[in-house]
């Protein structure tokens, strides 16, 4: 009796249970009222009265043993299956991917790249965070022209060892930058934001985007700059629209200029955005001062060029119809969501 226990021990300590299906054949072989574990039961009245209690502790064992391996097992499925289960459950609503959109004023920037870019235009980009020689003195600024009042920029520290810093009133200073960086011709435009320290309106704001360009090259006329704008305002704003040039006054250039493009809201005939005058300021720009030129290292008897500069969050405004700049700062989501492709 004692070597068929142990047997049995042995064939219930092998048995591996892998699966589902192995788990109900170990029950169904050992556990099970008719299994032969319970066989051995039915022998005991057949032992030596003497040797019953011993043979029974060791039945006994058996079936604790057996019963305990098949309660781990079936655990141990019926967790595994559960989290199978959550995996693979199909009927879960999906999670939606949260997906940001391009904000107006990138999108009518990356238009206004994309159109400079066809012409041979390449970017440049420089700091906000500028030195008031470039902002300011190698541009042809008198030393006390109001553009440089407190009211005006933002100065940052005054007095450094290399001259104030500021951020910088516009992106000039980055046409500074490539003249002294690179030998003409260059054609560059230079887009980023601006900061200036005026009053916060619906109409305007302590930071706003610019994009300038600066061309240089032997024999440039400011015909090649009325062609470029043209060329720039027709893709812009549509093929009919009319350009006005009139004369302006920059300390970098000379002859300046400011352009005004047809209302493109109104066609011209006059609304309340442009004032019934049925003209849009778009930009500034004019010929490369011969100082500006000399400044950065280039000898104006060589080359000419022509530089211009816009706004762009104003554009932005208007072509998506949103009525406070303020609104393109604050980062609101129920505001840029509107603008998902
Ligand atoms: N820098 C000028 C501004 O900020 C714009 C400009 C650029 C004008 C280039 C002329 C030429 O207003």
């Amino acid at each position: 009796m004692e070597n068929r226990i142990a047997q049995l021990q042995l064939e219930v300590d092998r048995f591996e249970i892998g699966n589902l299906a192995d788990l109900e054949a170990f029950r169904l072989e050992f556990i099970v009222r008719k299994g032969r574990i319970a066989g051995l039961f039915g022998q005991l009245k057949e032992v030596d009265p003497a040797d019953k209690p011993r043979i029974g502790q060791l039945l006994n064992a058996l079936k604790v043993s057996a019963e305990t391996k098949s309660a781990e097992a079936e655990a141990l499925f019926t967790e595994s299956a559960a989290r199978e289960h959550v995996a693979i459950d199909l009927s879960l609503p999906g999670r939606r991917a949260f997906c940001g959109s391009e904000h107006p004023v990138q999108k009518v920037l990356g238009d206004m790249k994309h159109i400079f870019s066809a012409m041979g235009f390449s970017i440049a980009t420089g700091p906000e965070l500028e030195l008031d020689e470039y902002n300011f003195d190698l541009l042809n600024f008198p030393p006390n022209h109001p553009a440089r009042d407190m009211q005006d920029t933002f100065f940052v520290s005054r007095g450094q060892e290399g001259g104030d810093v500021l951020l910088r009133t516009h992106t000039s200073p980055v046409q500074v930058r490539v003249m002294l960086d690179q030998k003409p011709p260059i054609r560059v435009i230079c887009p980023g934001k601006v900061y200036r320290n005026e009053a916060i309106s619906a109409r305007s704001y302590c930071v706003f985007h610019q994009l300038e360009g600066l061309y240089i090259d032997r024999n440039v006329s400011f015909a090649d700059l009325k062609a470029t704008i043209y060329s720039f305002a027709r893709q812009m704003f549509g093929s009919d629209v009319k350009l006005r040039f009139r004369p302006s006054f920059f300390p970098f250039t000379e002859p300046s200029a400011e352009v005004d493009v047809t209302c493109y809201l109104c066609g011209g005939k006059g609304c309340r955005v442009c004032k019934k005058s049925g003209w849009l300021e778009i930009m500034g720009c004019g010929m490369v001062h011969p100082n500006v030129m000399r400044n950065c290292g280039i000898d104006p008897e060589e080359w000419s060029g022509y530089a211009f500069g816009m706004g762009v969050d104003r554009t932005a405004l208007l072509r998506y119809k949103i009525d406070d700049i303020r609104l393109l700062f604050e980062n609101d989501l129920r505001m840029l969501s509107q603008f998902t492709a």
